[in-house]
Parts: C-alpha cells; sequence; structure tokens
C-alpha cells in the first residue's frame, strides 16, 4: 500500500471507531479503518453478541426444564450440549454480523486496512507494511483487554479470558471464575446451565459493585439456588497446575479444585497504538479526553473503551458519533458547533437467565446524595402477567424519583427479559419526564414493559395492580 492522505484515521473497528467511520465518510469525510482483525470488535466478536448467543442456549435449557410442568411431553428429556456445534453456531450470527458492518462500511466509501496501526507523529500513521498514512485527524478507538491480575500461577494453561472462553470445545467440569462482575456472573450463568460446576471468587464483599442492593440480592438469591458457589471479600492468591486439573489457593485459606478458570477482573485499554516516536496523555492508564473527545493533541481524538469513561458498547457508540461529528466540524464538512460527550444517562445491563438492568442513580445512591426527598416505586414482577406466564416470579421494577418534581433519578430492574424496559426509562430520564408522565402513559399490556408505569404510578401513589 503507497503512501496516503486521508481527512480521517480511525484506528479499531469496534463500536466506537466504525460507526465514527460510517459517520463521518456520509458527512464527506474521506476516511481509512485500520482493524487489525474483524471489524465489529470485541462487542461483536468477542462480547455482547456471541455471549447473547449463549445466553439464548441458556433460555432453551430451561425451557427444556420447564416444559413438563407446561403440559409439554417430551420422551426423553435429557441433553447435552455439543460445544463444538455452539461455537458453529455463534461464529455463524458473529460472521453474519460483521458481514453486515463491512456492508455498511463499504457502502459509506470506508476504506478498510486489516492491519495493526501506530501513530507515529500528530498527523502520521504507520500501518503494519510500513506504509505511512497523513491524516488531518486521528481517531483512536482500540478498545481494551482483558486485566491481567498478578496472581502467581495465573500464566496456566487452564486460565483462559472471556474471549478464549467463547470458543471452548467443551463444557468444563468444574469452572472457577475469578471476579463477580458482568462477564463473571454472565459466563457462570451461562455453563451452570450447560452443566459446569460453578464457584466464583469475588474480591469485594458484593458481587455486582455498583448496582442496587435489592437487584443483587435477587440475582445472589438465584446463584444460589443454582448451586453457583460464590466467595466473597476473597481474592485468589495461588494457582497450581497439574495437567488437566488446577488448585486455586483462595485468601480465606480455602483450597478448590477446578478444570478450567475464567479470569473476568475487568478490562483495561488498549494503548499498543502508542509508539516511542509520539506521546499522548494518559490518565488512570486511559488516554486522556476532553468533553468533545480530544485528547491532548487536538487532533487526535478518542472513543470508546480506551478512554475508560464507560466500558459499554452502547457508550462507544455515542462517542463515535460525536467524535465523528466534531472532526467533521473541524474538517468544515458541517456547521453545527461542536458536541460534547454526555455519559450521564447510560443504561447498563447484565444477562443471565434473569437479567438486571440500570439506569440513573441507585436507590442507596440517590439516598447517599441527600440532596432528594427520595420517594422510591417498586412494583413485583410476580405481579406481571407476562412475566409470570414464562414462568418467572422473580424480580421487580424499580423507579427511584424525588417528591418535589416528580423527577426520575434511576430506574433498576431485575427479572425476565427487563433489558427491553431500560431504553424508555433512558429516554424519559434524558428527556426530563417524570413519574407523572410515564404513569399517565397508556403500556400495552400484556408486556414487562407495563411494569416500569406501575413503578412510577406507585411513586405518585396511582397504582391499582398492587398495594392495599
Ligand atoms: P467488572 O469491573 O464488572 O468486574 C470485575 C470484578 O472482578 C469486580 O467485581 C472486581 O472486584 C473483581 N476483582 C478484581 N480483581 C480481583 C481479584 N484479584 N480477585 C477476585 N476478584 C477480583 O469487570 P468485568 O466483569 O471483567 O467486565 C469488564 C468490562 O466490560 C466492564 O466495564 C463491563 O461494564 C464491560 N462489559 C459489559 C457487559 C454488559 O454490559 N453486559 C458485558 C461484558 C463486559
Amino acid at each position: 500500500m503507497g503512501n496516503m492522505k486521508k481527512d480521517l484515521v480511525i484506528i479499531g473497528g469496534g463500536p466506537a471507531g466504525y460507526i465514527s467511520a460510517i459517520k463521518a465518510a456520509r458527512l464527506g469525510a474521506s476516511v481509512l479503518l485500520a482493524e487489525k482483525k474483524s471489524v465489529g470488535g470485541t462487542c461483536l466478536n468477542q462480547g455482547c453478541i456471541p455471549t447473547k448467543y449463549y445466553v439464548q442456549s441458556l433460555h432453551t435449557i430451561s425451557a427444556l426444564n420447564n416444559a413438563a410442568s407446561r403440559g409439554i411431553e417430551i420422551a426423553d428429556p435429557s441433553f447435552t450440549v455439543d460445544m463444538k456445534k455452539a461455537v458453529k453456531g455463534k461464529d455463524r450470527t458473529v460472521k453474519r454480523l460483521v458481514k453486515g458492518v463491512e456492508f455498511l462500511l463499504k457502502g459509506s466509501s470506508v476504506e478498510t486496512v486489516d492491519q495493526k496501526a501506530t501513530i507515529i507523529g500528530q498527523n502520521l500513521v504507520k500501518l503494519e507494511d510500513g506504509s505511512v498514512v497523513e491524516a488531518k485527524n486521528i481517531l483512536i478507538a482500540t478498545g481494551s483487554a482483558t486485566n491481567k491480575i498478578p496472581i502467581e500461577g495465573i500464566d496456566s494453561p487452564l486460565v483462559v479470558d472471556s474471549e478464549q472462553i467463547l470458543d471452548l470445545e467443551f463444557v468444563p467440569k468444574r469452572l472457577a471464575i475469578i471476579g463477580g462482575g458482568v462477564i463473571g456472573i454472565e459466563f457462570a450463568s451461562i455453563f451452570n446451565s450447560f452443566g459446569s460446576e460453578i464457584t466464583i471468587v469475588e474480591a469485594l464483599p458484593s458481587i455486582l459493585k455498583g448496582f442496587d442492593e435489592e437487584q443483587i440480592d435477587v440475582i445472589a438469591r438465584s446463584l444460589n439456588k443454582k448451586r453457583i458457589k460464590t466467595f466473597t471479600d476473597t481474592t485468589v492468591t495461588k494457582i497450581e497446575t497439574k495437567g488437566k486439573e488446577a488448585t486455586l489457593t483462595l485468601s480465606n485459606k480455602e483450597v478448590l479444585e477446578a478444570d478450567l478458570i475464567l479470569l473476568a477482573a475487568g478490562r483495561v485499554a488498549n494503548l499498543s497504538f502508542l509508539t516511542d516516536q509520539f506521546k499522548l496523555e494518559i490518565e488512570k492508564n486511559s488516554i486522556k479526553i476532553n468533553d468533545y473527545g480530544q485528547t491532548s493533541s487536538p487532533n487526535i481524538y478518542a472513543a470508546g473503551d480506551v478512554t475508560a469513561k464507560s466500558m459499554l458498547a452502547h457508550a462507544a457508540y455515542h462517542m463515535g458519533e460525536v467524535v465523528a461529528h466534531n472532526i467533521c466540524t473541524d474538517l468544515g464538512l458541517i456547521n453545527q458547533g461542536k458536541k460534547q460527550i454526555e455519559l450521564d444517562i447510560v443504561p447498563s445491563v447484565v444477562y443471565s437467565d434473569l437479567e438486571l438492568a440500570s439506569v440513573g442513580m441507585s436507590e442507596q445512591e440517590a439516598l447517599a446524595t441527600k440532596k432528594y426527598d427520595v420517594v422510591v416505586g417498586k412494583f413485583p414482577l410476580s405481579a406481571n402477567g407476562r412475566s409470570l406466564s414464562a414462568d418467572y416470579s422473580e424480580g421487580f421494577v424499580k423507579v427511584v424519583s424525588e417528591k418535589k418534581y416528580g423527577q426520575i433519578l434511576g430506574v433498576a430492574c431485575v427479572g425476565y427479559n427487563v433489558s427491553e424496559i431500560i431504553g424508555e426509562a433512558a429516554v424519559a430520564m434524558q428527556h426530563e419526564l417524570t413519574v407523572n408522565e410515564i404513569a399517565n402513559t397508556i403500556h400495552a399490556h400484556p408486556t414487562i414493559n407495563e411494569a416500569l408505569k406501575e413503578a412510577a404510578a406507585i411513586c405518585i401513589g396511582e397504582c391499582y395492580h398492587w398495594g392495599t
């Protein structure tokens, strides 16, 4: 590839990089996107999408287990999971979505190269084949990677990360998971349904730090019911590997045996695009940006996990779109002024058979501010027809509001399919709708979504499907 000149060179083709490439190109910029693996990034290839494929298998297994109670007689109800076929199925779904992104990029006239890129100057990007691209602007969207924590024996071949476990061709008999965060809980649920015995080791006093305490209680009870063992306030101090078996020594002196260990103790920004020839300001091991997405070098922007602002695909989409707008403003292609990245209202979801979905402040966070007269409306899903029809009676939808204006401070849900509610909650918060407005909007029945209306109605004392 000869030397080139571009308006924008993007390093990394995940959610932040590819959406930005498409938008900037559609606004008239000449764009080169360098992606060393596959467009779609971690989200599409090794994260959100492949895990959702396996979460759907978990639901299929639950449905099989519940079939008899629904009068569906299956002659031989026993089953096993053929991981080789499961991996192929997962890959089919991923491939289809990757092709979709490739199609969008091509259709928008984005030039893509499947090479690693590094920054060698304020306007210079070097590709693996040695060619150098002169770029008016650069966008860093290199994402994140598994946080390798220093534990004696962590380099064992029996330790895998959340990317490697997706291609596992067998179901481990005993799976130990280091980290009880979103990744740990998702894989615990998936492999438990596939037949593994699971133990989670979490360093903090609680799993799923940052979520509402009542949400965590429901998930903890559900893990317990499935005989998933959880150690909290505990770390792994040593891993010893003998052949196909590993022994984990825990800080509480207990010893665990496992056939596989999943390391899910957080992710760290991927800074491998930096070279000795060119430096950028780093903050907490990630790229420092201002509200417009600019790094310490104003023509170089960054978006997504590499900034460690919010390691979520949908936050990356937002950041990618905002920086594309700002870069096209710098280039004089549009003239509406620059936009700021706004990450105050970002929903987050954890997937297992029960889902956990949140946006805004938890009840505990709202109370801790001491700024509001907090009013909470909590509607149990045991009173929701759609949830009960699907055999799920656990969970709730909770609206955290304040008394004076009825402003919604946060929404926390846990239960069957609650991920589908959280978009409405985010819209309501983004546009400052009140609990009164949500409660007085007709919601379709029977849906899980109507539990949000009921929870808002509880806040104003007008719920007639719960309470007396
Ligand atoms: P996380 O930060 O959610 O959880 C990591 C957990 O590991 C924490 O609870 C932490 O206390 C624990 N930990 C750290 N060091 C430990 C040690 N030495 N021993 C035991 N426990 C230890 O990170 P996770 O689950 O790895 O996810 C990484 C990122 O990816 C997060 O930012 C997450 O938001 C994002 N992600 C989001 C998903 C979703 O929204 N559904 C799915 C997957 C990832």
